[in-house]
């Protein structure tokens, strides 16, 4: 089954509290936050006073998507404020086996995102400890861009060497996901689909929700 995780990013932070209340009533279990430092990726957004906001607000589980150059010293930091998930970028961990190590005995999951240059195979070694892979779908730092086709070549690899080995890590990906393209998301073999613009920046975020899900669950479920 495919879950959207709506990234508050394209949210209003004017009113996230009803924006993220829309989400809940479409019934989405997760939201995730895009946390960037100005400096990994060219773009600043959030730091912990929202997620402690949002963990006050919500009991969704928070995925947290660290852009940032030292996710040793604050993925803890975000674990202490509320974050459940926090994913960190293979470009940046000079000790991914220990950086994902130290995520779970914080009690978060641990996820490790690749950006759209990064080959599948460079993950070989870590596959059988991370909870999740996250796979770009655009390169990072910025909001409503389009969707780079080759991620779900990505996608398929992960899900075969994840079969191969009887593995159980989840697959997430992010960045420009939306109904044209939500179910050859679902076909590759994502678990978790981020979308942002397509979910706060639509009229209606519960029926962009919905009716993402439902066309994801519509290809799956017709075999070919
Ligand atoms: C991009 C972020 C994404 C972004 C997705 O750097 O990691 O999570 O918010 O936004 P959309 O769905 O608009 O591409
Ligand atoms: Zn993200």
């Amino acid at each position: 089954m495919v879950h959207i995780v709506p990234s508050i990013f394209a949210a209003d932070f004017l009113t996230l509290g009803a924006d993220i209340q829309r989400v809940v009533e479409a019934g989405t279990r997760m939201i995730h936050l895009d946390i960037m430092d100005g400096h990994f990726v060219p773009n600043f957004t959030m730091g912990t006073p929202i997620t402690e906001a949002v963990r006050r607000f919500t009991q969704l589980k928070l995925d947290h998507h660290l852009m940032i150059e030292d996710p040793d010293t604050y993925a803890p930091i975000f674990i202490k404020a509320g974050a459940d998930c926090v994913s960190v970028h293979y470009e940046v961990c000079r000790n991914l086996d220990r950086t994902v190590h130290m995520i779970k005995d914080h009690g978060a999951l641990a996820g490790v995102v690749i950006n759209p240059h990064t080959p599948v195979f460079l993950l070989e070694n870590v596959l059988a400890i991370v909870d999740y892979v996250l796979v770009m779908s655009v390169n990072p730092g910025y909001g409503g861009q389009i969707f780079i086709p080759n991620s779900l070549n990505k996608v398929r690899e992960l899900a075969r060497r994840r079969s191969e080995r009887g593995l159980s890590f989840s697959i997430e990906i992010d960045g420009g996901v939306g109904p044209e393209n939500i179910a050859d998301v679902a076909r590759a073999g994502v678990d978790w689909a981020v979308a942002g613009s397509s979910v706060f920046r639509a009229p209606d975020p519960v029926t962009a929700i919905r009716s993402m899900l439902r066309t994801a669950e519509e290809a799956i479920s017709v075999k070919v």
